[in-house]
């Protein structure tokens, strides 16, 4: 009788510890893709292609090390640059270079799901996520971004909407397309 006793209190503790272990794992948020850097020369056309300038506020969707904003900002006049990342680690390293760049108070970085993010004020959004990804936020990009946005993208078209402008550059392809007015 003790034996069985035992054994039901082990199967509550089991039960416990695993029901607890799925919460837990359910409010971690996964990573949509991995991390890799746009190499500095593919930031530079990204930020030319959409003419990024003075007055615009530049997002990152999956920022990581904060290198698209931070450029958007220091070398390319932007007023504002915002990143968006689900890593925690990427965040904090993306804040800490934005402070060595001297740019802290014109970007942030957001520990956020870009799917969640309201989108209505950027006028420029970078992508470096993947095909699929790209044509899952087709639709959020259209319904939150206003006339005239111009949304760049490494790597990645998306699908049947046509870009504005294609270009290669270190083998690299960069397009841009235009929110339509
Ligand atoms: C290919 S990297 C691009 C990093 C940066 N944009 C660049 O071009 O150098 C994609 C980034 O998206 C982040 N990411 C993946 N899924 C995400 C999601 N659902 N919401 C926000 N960030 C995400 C990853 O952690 C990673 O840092």
């Amino acid at each position: 009788m003790r034996v069985m006793r035992r054994a039901a209190r082990t199967a509550v503790f089991c039960s416990l510890v695993i029901a607890m272990a799925v919460q837990a794992s359910a409010q971690v948020p996964v990573a949509d893709v991995i991390y890799i850097p746009t190499p500095s020369e593919v930031v530079v056309a990204m930020m030319e292609m959409a003419h990024v300038g003075q007055g615009d506020v530049v997002y990152d969707l999956g920022s990581g090390d904060g290198r698209i904003v931070i450029a958007a900002v220091k070398d390319f006049g932007a007023a504002r640059g915002v990143g968006v990342e689900i890593d925690p680690v990427h965040v904090q390293e993306a804040r800490a270079n934005a402070r060595r760049a001297g740019v802290a108070d014109r970007v942030q970085f957001l520990r956020q799901d870009l799917f969640t993010t309201n989108l209505s004020e950027a006028t420029v959004v970078a992508l470096y996520l993947l095909p699929a990804l790209n044509l899952q936020l087709r639709p959020k990009l259209f319904a939150e971004l206003k006339p005239g946005t111009r949304i760049v993208s490494h790597a990645f078209d998306m699908g049947d909407w046509a870009p504005d402008d294609a270009r290669t550059v270190n083998g690299r392809m960069v397009y841009l397309w235009t929110i339509p007015r």
